[in-house]
Parts: structure tokens; sequence; C-alpha cells
């Protein structure tokens, strides 16, 4: 039996939906019953924070498993990204006052796409500013070589 907070957020999803141009995504699948997850994030710099300032989820997946992506996508909304990165799936069935046992496993797709999100946008990031890098040490170069 389904408490009423995931009823509510499984009837009334918040941040469902797609994402243009995210500047991270993740996507898992849940090889107990093959639903799918996917979890698009935007960053905004904040005072040497990195911050979710947006978050979309889209899901094939059962009812815990749109309660849950939609409940990760509202509590991970405007934390910095390590914070969102701490969120547990039992943080997440604690928010929604407890799933049943049985589906317990649906919330490893909306903790696992969060994470790989956070992933994504991190290993952009790295490589854009090794990219900045290199190409300040390679101006460099050829201003001495002038
Ligand atoms: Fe597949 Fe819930 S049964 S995610």
């Amino acid at each position: 039996m389904y408490s009423k907070k995931v009823m509510q957020y499984f009837m009334k999803p918040k941040n469902q939906g797609s994402m243009k141009n995210p500047d991270g995504f993740g996507t898992v699948g849940n090889p107990k019953c093959g639903d799918i997850m996917t979890v698009y994030i935007k960053v905004k710099k904040n005072k040497n924070k990195e911050i979710i300032s947006d978050i979309k989820f889209e899901t094939l997946g059962c009812a815990a498993a749109i309660a849950t992506s939609s409940m990760v996508t509202e509590m991970a909304k405007g934390k910095s990204l390590d914070d969102a990165f701490k969120i547990s799936r039992q943080n997440v069935a604690d928010e929604l006052e407890g799933l049943p046992p049985a589906k317990m496993h649906c919330s490893n797709l909306a903790e696992g796409a969060l994470k790989r999100a956070i992933e994504d946008y991190r290993s952009k990031a790295g490589s854009k500013t090794k990219a900045r890098e290199l190409a300040a040490k390679a101006a460099k170069k050829t201003k001495k070589k002038k």
C-alpha cells in the first residue's frame, strides 16, 4: 500500500519532462523490472558553489518510480552539487513517508539517475577546464615564439 504522499507525487509529478541543452544528464535502468529513468540538470555557479538551478526527469516506470523521481528532483533543486550527491534512496523514501518493501528498489532509479547527471556535469566541466588550460598554455607558447 502506498502512502498518501507517494500517491500525490505519482498523480501530480513535479519537474517531469525533458530539458533542452542540459548541463548534465544521467540515465539508469532497473535490471529487476526493466524500467528506465533519465534526470537532467542545469547548474549555476553561486559564490564558489555549483547549484542545481533546474532539474527534470523522464521515466518509463511504475508509480513508485514516478513518485521517487519527482521527489528526488524536488529535494535536489536549489542544492549544491555536493549536497545533492548525498541524497540517498532512503532519504527519498523517508520524504515520501515510506515505500512498500517490494518497491524500495524503484527508488534506486531516482538516486542513480541524479548521481549520474551530476557526474556527467562534472566530467564535462572538467574537460572544459582542461581545454581552457591547454588553450592558455598554447597561447603562452605562441607569445614566447614571437
Ligand atoms: Fe520498475 Fe518500480 S517496478 S521501477
